[in-house]
């Protein structure tokens, strides 16, 4: 049996972070699908496409990694693409209160998907998207935070005129 890993997030954008955690996680699963959620409701910096198009980009050297969108729930959409564990990166104490819930509500709706956990690497601990966009708006360096090809594309979003 082919040990399939669905590695979900916003991913808005990639960063070093989520890189790392695609890498260990290969050693664990033959293969890992990462998929961006479709959420209409959370105001994102970047579209769908150039996520996914990033994301393709800077892991394009690991092998048997692919890439998708999905809405819906996430265990129906790792059932439909053949996994059968959510694979998902765990930084200081403020994420696992959230990662927690997380889990049990999916192992509640699909008892047959397992989630595990990689913790952060230690420097990627203070590692964002959100704290990155925050820093990229007012000018601070996130150059070692992200692929160059992010740090083009989130240097040009927060251009402004005449800079
Ligand atoms: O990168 P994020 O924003 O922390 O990712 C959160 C994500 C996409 C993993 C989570 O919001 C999710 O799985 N949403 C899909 C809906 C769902 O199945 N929610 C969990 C059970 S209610």
């Amino acid at each position: 049996m082919q040990r399939i890993a669905v590695y979900p997030g916003s991913f808005d954008p990639v960063t070093y972070g989520h890189i790392d955690i695609v890498q260990r996680g290969r050693k664990l699963f033959d293969k890992i699908i990462v998929a961006i959620l479709h959420n209409p409701s959370k105001q994102a910096l970047f579209a769908i496409e150039d996520r996914l198009e990033m994301l393709r980009e800077s892991l394009k050297e690991i092998p048997d990694v692919t890439f998708d969108s999905f809405d819906g729930l996430l265990v129906d959409y790792a059932k439909n693409v053949g996994a059968n564990a959510i694979l998902r990166g765990m930084r200081a104490v403020s994420d696992f209160e959230h990662e927690f819930q997380l889990a049990l509500m999916n192992r509640k709706l699909n008892r047959d998907i397992e989630s595990v956990f990689l913790m952060t690497g230690m420097r990627w601990f203070f590692t964002s998207s959100s704290i990155i966009k925050e820093a990229a708006l007012f000018g601070g360096d996130i150059s070692d935070m992200v692929p160059p090809n992010v740090y083009q594309r989130v240097k040009a979003k927060f251009q402004r005129p005449g800079k």
